[in-house]
């Protein structure tokens, strides 16, 4: 992360906060502030109470998303899909042993930035959390985000979802009545970071699929109280392990949908050891802003488009939006009917979230709501063009059935009419700067 971190700085690409922030809520105010308006990300150099400065929104933008994996044509999700299809479950050869690296620090977790986000929150989180862990028979290693909530040097409780592999993996443990070593890695290289977020099939190595969309072996160094390596150039390295039989209270916290968890019983994670490289920068991450959607929906995105192209003609590109639950596909029409074909097979395609897919045509922009709507409301019937499928879950954490039903828009032109449709353009708009135009102010 810190190569990153410097290149961004070196390009002019990075707010950065010389003034003292405070960590209860004001720094998570100004990355929300900064979001609003930007999507640059910010370093926060004096944080009350720690010597280790913030980096935030390092992955909150489509472009440096899209950079991180080499899509030059912006295409993030045809990118993706070639990276996973040539990739390998596991391999010894993506693994390098390194020393660790020189000046490592040992503290405790009190010395790491206490940021408390969101008003009703319970205290400080770690946001940026990535476990690492192995699966106790087969010794695969998974990388998986857990917002873990500090409370005390020893203590973080951690939300485990139903699904996750982390969560299987804790499971074997316990029928063992054993504890679950794990690493909890802040800071650490963006091919590690997408592979984290990507949900990847269970016999798949996550280290390894890292250094497959690196290109380049991982070096990595061995933890000091548990059996497990971890990346050597992370910035803060967590070690300990997911007690067997014990949940104690966590939350509530305000999370991705824009509301609060409450309180409930979690698991707890034991802190044995905390080090830190040499001038660590802590990863601060604002649940719910871009830099936490906008991954997860692009790599969602990337797994439903790599389903489509398999099973229906025509699939450009598919973007995710709205706290992760609308799906937008962009197709080249070919037959009466096909933008529901595409629809339903996007539904088919994810169990969890896609609760409202809109099929569009090429000239629309995925990307942009406003612009999808647009076409929706201006290329046909509302009514003739919405199919409703009840009774379908549709998220993994539903007990309400809030997330239940799913909503099919065909948002095309309607076929034999497109030449009614074309959309209006003025040529040479796209080269104007307008800077070249305007007389700066008087005075
Ligand atoms: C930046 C980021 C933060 C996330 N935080 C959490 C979290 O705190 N809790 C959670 O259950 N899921 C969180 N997720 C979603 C998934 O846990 C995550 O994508 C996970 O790594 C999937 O791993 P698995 O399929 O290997 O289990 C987060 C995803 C991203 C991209």
């Amino acid at each position: 992360m810190r190569d990153y971190v410097e290149k961004l700085i070196s390009r002019g690409e990075m707010r950065v906060v010389e003034r003292e922030v405070d960590p209860r809520h004001e720094l998570a105010a100004v990355i929300k502030r900064s979001q609003a308006e930007s999507d640059l990300p910010l370093l926060f150099r004096k944080v009350r109470g720690t010597a280790m400065p913030v980096v935030s929104n390092i992955y909150g933008s489509r472009a440096r998303l899209c950079e991180m994996i080499g899509a030059d044509d912006g295409l993030f999700c045809r990118r993706w899909r070639a990276l996973m299809q040539g990739m390998k479950p596991t391999s010894p050869d993506f693994l390098a042993r390194a020393a660790p690296p020189a000046g490592l620090r040992e503290g405790r977790l009190s010395d790491l930035p206490q940021i408390t986000y969101w008003e009703r929150d319970a205290g400080p989180y770690v946001t940026s959390a990535i476990y690492l862990a192995r699966e106790p028979d087969t010794g695969v290693a998974n990388l998986s985000f857990h917002r873990s909530m500090m409370v005390g040097d020893d203590e973080l409780r951690i939300r485990l979802g139903s699904t996750h592999d982390l969560t299987g993996y804790q499971r074997k443990a316990e029928a063992r009545n054993q504890a679950l070593p794990a690493a909890l890695l802040i800071g650490t290289a963006p091919e590690i970071f997408l592979a984290a977020a990507a949900s990847l099939p269970y016999d798949t190595d996550e280290l390894s699929a890292a250094a497959q969309i690196r290109g380049a072996p991982i070096p990595m160094r061995p933890c000091a109280t548990i059996d497990l390596e971890v990346p050597a150039d992370t910035e803060i390295v967590v070690e300990g392990e997911i007690l067997p039989h014990v949940r104690l209270p966590e939350g509530p916290f305000g999370e991705f949908q824009g509301y609060y968890v409450p309180v409930g019983d979690n698991h707890v994670f034991r802190v044995k050891h905390v080090s830190w490289r040499d001038g660590a920068i802590f990863h601060g991450l604002l649940c719910g802003s871009p830099e936490d959607v906008r991954l997860l929906q692009a790599t969602i995105a990337a797994r439903i488009y790599a389903a489509l192209v398999d099973r229906v003609p025509g699939v450009i590109d598919v973007a995710v939006h709205a706290a992760l639950f609308g799906t937008v596909v962009k197709i080249r029409p070919q037959y009466d009917g096909h933008a529901r074909h595409v629809a339903l097979a996007a539904v088919g395609s994810h169990m969890d979230y896609n609760k409202a897919v809109i099929v569009v045509d090429e000239d629309v922009d995925i990307h942009d709501l406003h612009d999808v709507w647009w076409a929706f409301l201006t290329r046909g019937r509302a009514d003739a063009r919405t199919t409703v499928i009840a009774d379908v879950p549709g998220f993994y954490r539903d007990p309400e059935r809030d997330h239940w039903g799913r909503l099919l828009i065909d948002a095309t032109k309607p076929r034999g009419r497109e030449a009614e449709f074309e959309r209006r353009r003025i040529p040479g708009e796209e080269a104007i700067h307008l800077a070249d135009y305007f007389a700066p102010p008087r005075g």
